[in-house]
């Protein structure tokens, strides 16, 4: 309403993924009817709103780049997205010197959230030659600079590579979507307040963990992106070195290795793997390897 009544032309979504998708979405409302709820799901908007001038101050949901804007259902408290081209912004502005100053800790969830998006793209059934080169890239620039951007925030060679880095994992992640560290992670999110970014990050090495018997060949790269020496190894051990060298890098970054470390009650397991089978599944069909309400509930219980 504000945007309508200030006649403006144009949107500015200046901030992290929710201050773009809040911008997006509220250029889209100027076009469309109702409220935001009428909109959940893919391609259910009809028309286009204003244009959207994107402006990331960290480097890790690619919102600048992706068709989606997430909120929090106020109904039932889930995590909800409106998937649709038409979100799209017009204009991705990357300015590293906007990310300078960007703490540590929320430096690492970010990061981790694009190396996320990079990894599962890269691991996806529908990934294709195209978004295997651009998750490849996401995957190697991460590797190479988040520790840096993390040790050091003014560091702008780091940050210059953490926001192209991004760029590349959204690239992936706008063609072939996330798989099933997301599905927990907004599964998790519904039931108990937690960072998009630090969930992901938590989750990510115990369903790297999982998932490595589907994908051992492409593990064993992200061994080798990461800078491991996987020459001369089996693709048994060199995928494993990949699952381990993304759980160094995030205890390096200082983030938390179990749930019951960021006040997660175990009785919440059996709601979140339920939430995850229940709500999730467009996001667990594009996962690695499929995944049963047992064994979500068992990588819940391993990540505890
Ligand atoms: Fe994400």
């Amino acid at each position: 309403e504000f945007i309508k009544a200030c006649g403006a032309q144009v949107v500015i979504g200046l901030g992290g993924g929710s201050s773009m998708d809040v911008a997006k979405m509220s250029a889209a409302m100027t076009a469309n009817p109702g409220t935001v709820a009428d909109y959940w799901g893919v391609d259910r908007l009809p028309r286009r709103g204003l244009p959207v001038i994107a402006i990331p101050t960290t480097a890790g949901t690619s919102s600048e780049i992706s068709p989606a804007a997430v909120f929090i259902d106020p109904e039932t408290q889930a995590k909800r997205g409106v998937n649709t081209s038409l979100l799209l912004p017009a204009v991705a502005i990357l300015d590293p010197e906007l990310t300078l100053g960007l703490p540590p800790h929320l430096t690492a969830f970010t990061g981790m959230d694009a190396l996320t998006h990079a990894i599962e793209a890269y691991t996806s059934p529908r990934a294709s030659l195209l978004t295997d080169g651009t998750a490849e890239r996401g995957i190697r620039l991460i590797g190479e600079f988040l520790r840096r951007a993390y040790a050091r925030g003014q560091d702008l060679e780091a940050r210059t590579g953490m926001l192209a880095g991004c760029f590349f994992a959204g690239m992936a992640l706008a063609e072939v979507n996330v798989g099933a560290v997301h599905g927990l992670a907004q599964a998790l999110g519904g039931c108990f307040r937690v960072g998009h970014g630090l969930a992901n990050a938590l989750f990510l090495p115990y369903v790297m963990a999982f998932n490595r018997i589907a994908c051992r060949e492409k593990y064993a790269r992200v061994a080798s992106l990461l800078g491991e020496p996987v020459e001369g190894l089996s693709l048994d051990d060199a995928s494993e070195m990949g699952v381990e060298a993304v759980r160094r890098l995030t205890q390096d970054l200082g983030i938390p290795q179990h749930l019951r470390e960021i006040g997660v009650p175990r009785e919440l397991l059996d709601a979140v793997a339920k939430s995850c089978i229940e709500t999730q599944q467009r996001v667990l069909l594009n996962n690695a390897r499929s995944v049963t309400l047992e064994q979500a509930r068992a990588i819940l219980e391993e990540a505890w």
